[in-house]
């Protein structure tokens, strides 16, 4: 599971984090990251439309959609019954974990101190989000985790934008970041597609060395 959510990160330097409201726009606006050189989507589950725009997502062509926000085990069943094909949390629980395991959902969990790092690393995760990425310290912890904890590579997200993530992925322990600017409500909302694209297309242009 884990080599599957690094595939996922390897995909390009950054995942979108999408809010979406109205699922009927969620192909469009999966097909304009997708264009623009952004494969990897996650969807939070924070919206009644997410788990519909999921299964409309996970039609389009070139995409790999994620569902984000997961806490329990009825999120796993959901999210897995949609489409998606890994999930992500702001943090985990074991429950979680046993959920997303036997559901074969590969996982992303979110991390924000060393010893969930640990925790990860002995459950057999080689990747983990670290969240809130710029709340938590960011580039400065990361790169100070990675001396005692070089097994395990990171997604950063939360704070992130063009202007800091590559800072990020210029560390050796970062594998890709996440974040919502790629894709502001209101171009979703008005259908910019073309400027989604054009956004997307800039992230994807970022330098990644992991
Ligand atoms: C989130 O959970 O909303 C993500 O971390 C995205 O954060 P961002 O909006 O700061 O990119």
């Amino acid at each position: 599971a884990s080599e599957l959510t690094a595939k996922v990160c390897a995909l390009a330097p950054v995942i979108p984090v999408l809010v979406i409201d109205d699922a009927s726009r969620a192909a469009d606006l999966a097909r304009a990251l997708v264009a623009g050189g952004l494969p990897a989507l996650e969807v939070t589950l924070r919206t009644p439309a997410a788990l519909e725009a999921i299964a409309e997502m996970a039609q389009v062509q070139g995409g790999v959609v994620g569902a984000g926000t997961l806490l329990n085990e009825k999120d796993v069943e959901a999210a897995k019954a949609a489409g998606a094909t890994f999930g992500v949390s702001p943090g985990f629980t074991r429950r979680l974990l046993d959920a997303a395991e036997s559901n074969d959902l590969p996982m992303l969990p979110g991390t924000a101190t060393p010893s969930e790092a640990m925790y990860l690393l002995q459950r057999g995760y080689s990747v983990a989000k670290f969240f809130p990425a710029e709340a938590n310290g960011g580039v400065p912890v990361l790169k100070a985790w990675g001396a005692p904890l070089p097994q395990i590579r990171f997604c950063p997200t939360g704070g992130i934008g063009l202007s800091n993530a590559a800072d990020y992925l210029a560390l050796p322990n970062v594998a890709c970041v996440g974040g919502s600017w790629v894709a502001p409500t209101a171009m979703v909302r008005s259908g910019d597609w073309d400027g989604i694209t054009r956004l997307a297309a800039e992230a994807a242009s970022l330098p990644c060395r992991a």
